[in-house]
């Protein structure tokens, strides 16, 4: 996990919660570069900067933002499912829904963009319609995103801290290693071992 020097550290699988929140902000932060890309040079070659922006952001959405989205479906929602009856419970459980709908329509958005912009790539330039249509679907997906995470992180992630305990925590710390190949208890000796 990256430590950036003068920024908040970021959360690791002792902070599941913590983890999916610093997901988000490089999903904003990627989906700000390809909006950024494609309204900047529409109908031309892209520099060798941009094109960097693009394979980085692509790369991300199809690597690592896969992983959020399960984290999210596989492991955090069905233990909030799985809680006994608690203040605030019902509604968080009718926002899942919803949630889950969003990672539904946001699924095709991805695919067109990665698909445009993949293009972008390969060819060297795609018209200005078509850069016009990848500005559209990642203008969507930025709006989707914005009101999605933002119903995460005010509604859903504090309630989740709240109603889970430390060992429904740490299970869905040590599946979202797993998801990503790795070992929790090697890499919690690790880190024990390193003093953090
Ligand atoms: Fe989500
Ligand atoms: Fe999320």
């Amino acid at each position: 996990m990256a430590i950036t020097v003068g920024a908040r550290p970021e959360a690791s699988f002792l902070d599941p919660v913590g983890m999916l929140t610093d997901c988000h902000r490089r999903v904003l932060r990627f989906l700000g570069d390809l909006m950024s890309v494609s309204g900047t040079f529409a109908g031309e070659v892209l520099p060798a900067l941009s094109q960097q922006k693009l394979v980085t952001a692509l790369r991300y959405f199809r690597e690592a933002a896969p992983n959020h989205t399960a984290d999210e479906e596989e492991t955090l929602f069905p233990r909030l499912r799985a809680v006994p009856d608690h203040p605030g419970l019902r509604g968080a459980l009718e926002l899942v829904e919803s949630l889950e709908r969003d990672h539904a329509t946001a699924a095709p958005l991805h695919e067109e963009v990665d698909q445009m912009a993949g293009r972008w790539l390969e060819v060297g330039t795609l018209s200005e319609f078509e850069v016009g249509r990848l500005s559209a679907a990642t203008a969507t997906m930025l709006a989707l995103y914005r009101e999605h995470i933002a119903a995460e992180e005010t509604q859903l992630f504090p309630l989740a801290r709240k109603v889970l305990d430390a060992d429904a925590l740490r299970a869905c710390g040590r599946e979202m290693a797993a998801r990503r190949g790795i070992d929790f208890d090697a890499w919690q000796a690790n880190v024990a071992l390193l003093g953090h």
